[in-house]
């Protein structure tokens, strides 16, 4: 069996407000977003299938950035779980390969949450996530943005990526999401809406999803003081 890496890199970046989308945007080391985040894929993974979505009208994007020796790129769709879609309809998987899917704008994950995740969605029948135990007081906002209560954080956790399932599930789960016309913002709640169960495995902190203009330059630490 085979392991396959998607990574959904077709999305424009618009809350960035740059001149091209984030994962092109220079990160460290004279290299954009994208190359950071698949070379930290590559250093768990080596070996892995890489289906890159990209939109089809990407006029940034250079090969030069995959280190991976067998790879396929795939047309981005209108929904990041159209993309990933796209990409598990287009790969050549077996119903027990481990696919997992990362989000291109997470450059900074780690070895260590990469193998993680990993085991525990090669373990896990109905896959993995890694997640991070929710902090803050959460508070339940009106339409006014007045709080109108709080809501126990003991349950709640944020979703991050990557998350790892088998490829029958997956597959379906996301079918089943676009038959019944929802959108999900990530594939556990695809997985979810099966009646199946992922289990959330608690992930660094600094995995930082790229989305707002200060968001480049604390990635930019990260990676450095991950380096030392
Ligand atoms: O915009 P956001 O950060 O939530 O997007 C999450 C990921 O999904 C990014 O890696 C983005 O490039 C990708 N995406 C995609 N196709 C879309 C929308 C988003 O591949 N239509």
């Amino acid at each position: 069996s085979h392991s396959w890496l998607i990574v959904p890199a077709a999305g424009q970046g618009r809350r960035m407000g740059a001149d091209k989308p984030k994962q092109y945007l220079t990160l460290a080391d004279g290299q954009p977003v994208l190359a950071h985040t698949l070379a930290r894929l590559h250093g768990a993974f080596p070996s892995a299938r890489l289906v890159l979505c990209l939109d089809a009208d990407d006029r940034w994007f250079s090969p030069q950035w995959v280190p991976f020796t067998n790879w396929q790129r795939v047309a981005g769709g209108s929904e990041r779980m159209d993309s990933v879609l796209n990409a598990l309809h287009a790969m050549t998987a077996t119903d027990d390969d481990v696919v997992m899917v990362h989000d291109v704008a997470r450059p900074c994950i780690t070895q260590g949450d990469l193998l993680a995740l990993y085991q525990a969605a090669t373990t896990n029948p109905a896959g993995a996530l890694l997640a991070m135990p929710v902090a803050d007081t959460m508070k339940r906002a009106d339409d006014q943005g007045l709080s109108t209560r709080t809501e126990p954080r003991e349950h709640l956790w944020h979703a991050l990526t990557p998350q790892g399932f088998r490829y029958a599930l997956l597959r379906r789960a996301l079918e089943t999401a676009r038959q019944r016309q929802t959108v999900v913002t990530d594939e556990a709640s695809a997985v979810e809406a099966l009646g199946e169960s992922p289990l959330l495995v608690s992930g660094r902190r600094d995995n930082l999803k790229i989305t707002h203009p200060d968001d480049l330059a604390l990635a930019a630490a990260i990676l450095a003081a991950q380096a030392v």
